[in-house]
C-alpha cells in the first residue's frame, strides 16, 4: 500500500490534490470495529485503518451478532465487522478500498473480504495470495450476488490488477477459512 500511495503522489498535481481531499476527509470519519478482544489479526486491521487516518473506536464484542443485524451474509463473514458512514465493511478490506468507497458513495450496503486472505492488511506473513474486495449491493445478498469492487493479485502483473467488474468472486483454497 505504501508504494501505491507513493505513485499517487509522484502523479499529476491533480491527482495529488484529490489525495489530500481524500485525507482530509477520512481524518474526520470514525469507524466503529466489533472484533473479538482476542484476535490479533483484528488489531492489526485496526493499525492499518488508523495508519490512513481513520478515527477507530473498537467493540470487543465479537462481530457474528452485528453482522446478522446489519444484513451482512454469514458467507461474506471475516474475523471483525466495521460500520462507517451508514456502510458496512467486513473482513480484511485494505482502507484505500473503503476511502475510494466513501468517495463514491454508491447505492450499496458495503464492502466484504470473506474469510481472511493471506496477505491482506492485518494478514501480513510470508504467505500472500490473491482476493478480491466484493461489493455487496443488498442487505442479506450472499456471497454469488457480489460484484467485484477490487482484485488483489500478487501474481498479476501491475497493469492487469483491476479484473473485470463482471468476474466472479474468488472461490476458495487460498485463504484462512474462519471456524
Ligand atoms: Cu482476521
Ligand atoms: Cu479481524
Amino acid at each position: 500500500m505504501k508504494m501505491r500511495v507513493a505513485t499517487l503522489l509522484a502523479g499529476t498535481i491533480f491527482t495529488a490534490s484529490l489525495f489530500s481531499i481524500a485525507s482530509y476527509a477520512v481524518a474526520t470519519t470514525t469507524v466503529e470495529v466489533y472484533k473479538s478482544p482476542t484476535c490479533g489479526c483484528c488489531s492489526k486491521w485496526v493499525d492499518h485503518m488508523r495508519d490512513h487516518g481513520f478515527n477507530v473506536i473498537t467493540k470487543d464484542v465479537g462481530n457474528q451478532e452485528i453482522r446478522k443485524k446489519v444484513g451482512m451474509s454469514s458467507s461474506l463473514g471475516s474475523c471483525h465487522t466495521a460500520l462507517v458512514n451508514g456502510y458496512v465493511m467486513e473482513g480484511h478490506i485494505p482502507a484505500p478500498d473503503i476511502i475510494r468507497f466513501l468517495r463514491e458513495k454508491p447505492d450499496a450496503l458495503g464492502l466484504a473480504v470473506p474469510d481472511m486472505p493471506h496477505g491482506s492488511p492485518g494478514m501480513e506473513g510470508s504467505r500472500v495470495d490473491p482476493y478480491n474486495v466484493l461489493l455487496v449491493k443488498e442487505r442479506n445478498d450472499t456471497r454469488r450476488q457480489t460484484e467485484v469492487y477490487n482484485r488483489y493479485d500478487p501474481y498479476a502483473k501491475k497493469s492487469a490488477q483491476s479484473a473485470p467488474a463482471d468476474s466472479a468472486p474468488a472461490e476458495g483454497g487460498s485463504v484462512m477459512r474462519l471456524k
